[in-house]
């Protein structure tokens, strides 16, 4: 029986019954892409090969090194019954240019943003010129590899082999260095302190289990992320997914300027001023969404995330906030976010390291002003449908979803022009004077895109 990628229901990846394209499937396909790898430890390598050679027979070789995804599941399942640890991951990615250089055509890959990579799509995203890019990425980039693990020893040691095996011809252009940034209470933040990485398709029926909601269904079918490997020897059974990598400076200090800002222009004084900032984002920095409570929740609890937007037209959280214009949510079901089919694996991870504690209060001039930031990397079916969308039609338009909602004040790009209104109170109908947008506090400075190909292809190179 075919890989039903859209059948409805989510995997049941353990099950006697699996029909054999689907075990297929699993065996093959890398980790990371259908359930987050842990990776507080990452290294980032971006590859270019001098020959064809040489570059199909490193990745034959790194392929060695790699687990499948149904491995994955096992060490997850492992580690939770016995916090037994697991094996170190190792995922790979192939550009465009990549596939040529390594001798083929990319004529059967379906998404035409891949088939251009980033460089030229800087335009449709209103990227910096590739002038300002950093030097690693102006180069031609061929394949990434990444090695995560929970802690830096076995990066190390499978950084040391990935690189022992690459050909004298091929060079790291670049590479990058991942750190988990964690509040007090151990929650994964990124560098303007909020917990991160929270919402999330989810396509295991364990995990669906785990998290069904009653406002918002966070169960997506495989065919979100998975598509047909072209090149692999089995295509019908052999799946990967695209990878878009974007390097996004954070200026905090900028950032915490703008929330303070915010705060003294709405009149928000003592424990209300966190309101300000979560305007922004959407959630409070401990994970509170805005859709449900004016405060932060005390802490301790679960990083809430069954809601939808369906009943607030804005007055408790504006439909300008990054994670609304991200994902708009408007139903349980999803509305126009799961017609679309707009939403991505987002596995990205923080770089750069800070000497202050960043999900406390104190004032902004302590803060960085660049350094630190997310190595931004989502798993997409389509470049084009999903993460483009959400960054271009969403992100960058001031008119989504209503005229006069602005950019989104984290990721939005191009020129931002047009005053904004919040909400006077949380959950107030009436908005406030308008305000100027807040500046633009992340920049690209980066990426690529790729194809994570099956491990069938890598090992038959
Ligand atoms: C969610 C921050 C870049 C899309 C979030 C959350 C935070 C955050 C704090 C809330 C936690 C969660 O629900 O997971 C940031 C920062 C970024 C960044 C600081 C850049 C430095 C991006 C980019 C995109 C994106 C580039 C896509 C183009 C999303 C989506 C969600 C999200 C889809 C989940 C929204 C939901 O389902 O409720 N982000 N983000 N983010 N972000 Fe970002």
């Amino acid at each position: 029986m075919p890989v039903q990628l859209s059948n409805g229901k989510p995997l049941v990846w353990d099950s006697a019954a699996l029909d054999a394209d689907t075990r297929a499937m699993l065996d093959n396909l890398q980790p990371n892409i259908l359930q987050a790898h842990v990776r507080e430890h990452l290294a980032v390598l971006f590859l270019q090969f001098g020959d064809g050679a040489g570059g199909r027979r490193f990745l034959r070789e790194v392929a060695a090194l790699m687990k499948s995804a149904r491995r994955h599941f096992e060490e997850v399942r492992a580690f939770n019954a016995s916090k037994a640890p697991g094996t170190p991951y190792v995922g790979v990615g192939i550009s465009r240019l990549g596939y040529n250089k390594l001798g083929h055509d990319t004529v059967k890959f379906t998404d035409n943003a891949f088939k251009s990579g980033l460089k030229r799509r800087k335009d449709t995203l209103s990227d910096p010129p590739v002038s300002a890019w950093e030097a690693s990425y102006r180069e031609e980039i061929h394949a990434v590899v990444l090695i995560g693990d929970a802690t830096p020893g076995p990066v190390a040691a499978t950084r040391a082999r990935v690189l022992a095996l690459l050909p004298k011809t091929a060079k790291v252009v670049g590479e990058e260095t991942g750190n988990g940034l964690r509040d007090a209470q151990g929650r994964g933040i990124e560098h303007f302190g909020y917990v991160d990485g929270r919402s999330q398709p989810l396509f295991l029926a364990d995990q669906v289990a785990a998290e069904r909601g009653v406002n918002w269904t966070p169960f997506f079918p495989l065919s979100h992320i998975l598509v047909s490997d072209p090149l692999a020897p089995k295509p019908e059974r052999h799946f990967g997914s695209y990878l878009v990598f974007r390097k996004l400076e954070q200026n905090v200090r900028a950032f915490r300027e703008a929330e303070e800002r915010l705060a003294d222009a709405l009149g928000l004084t003592g424990a209300d001023r966190p309101l300000a900032g979560a305007m922004l984002v959407g959630r409070f920095r401990n994970g509170t969404p805005l859709r449900l409570h004016g405060r932060p929740s005390s802490d301790g609890f679960a990083v809430q995330n069954d809601f939808s937007y369906r009943d607030d037209p804005g007055s408790k959280c504006p439909v300008s906030a990054h994670i609304r214009k991200t994902n708009p949510r408007d139903s349980r079901d999803g509305g126009l976010e799961r017609v679309l089919g707009v939403m991505m694996a987002r596995r990205g991870q923080t770089y750069g390291t800070r000497t202050d504690v960043p999900w406390d209060d104190a004032p902004p001039q302590n803060r960085p002003t660049g350094g630190v930031g997310l190595l931004f990397m989502a798993f997409n079916a389509s470049l084009q449908a999903q993460f483009e969308f959400t960054q271009q039609a969403w992100a960058d338009s001031p008119g989504f979803p209503v005229d006069g909602t602005g950019h989104d004040p984290v990721i939005g790009q191009g020129e931002r022009e047009g005053k904004v209104r919040f909400p006077q109170a949380w959950g107030s109908e009436k908005r406030s004077a308008p305000q100027a947008q807040v500046p633009q506090t992340v920049t690209m400075k980066g990426g690529e895109y790729f194809f994570m190909p099956s491990l069938a292809y890598l090992k038959g190179l």
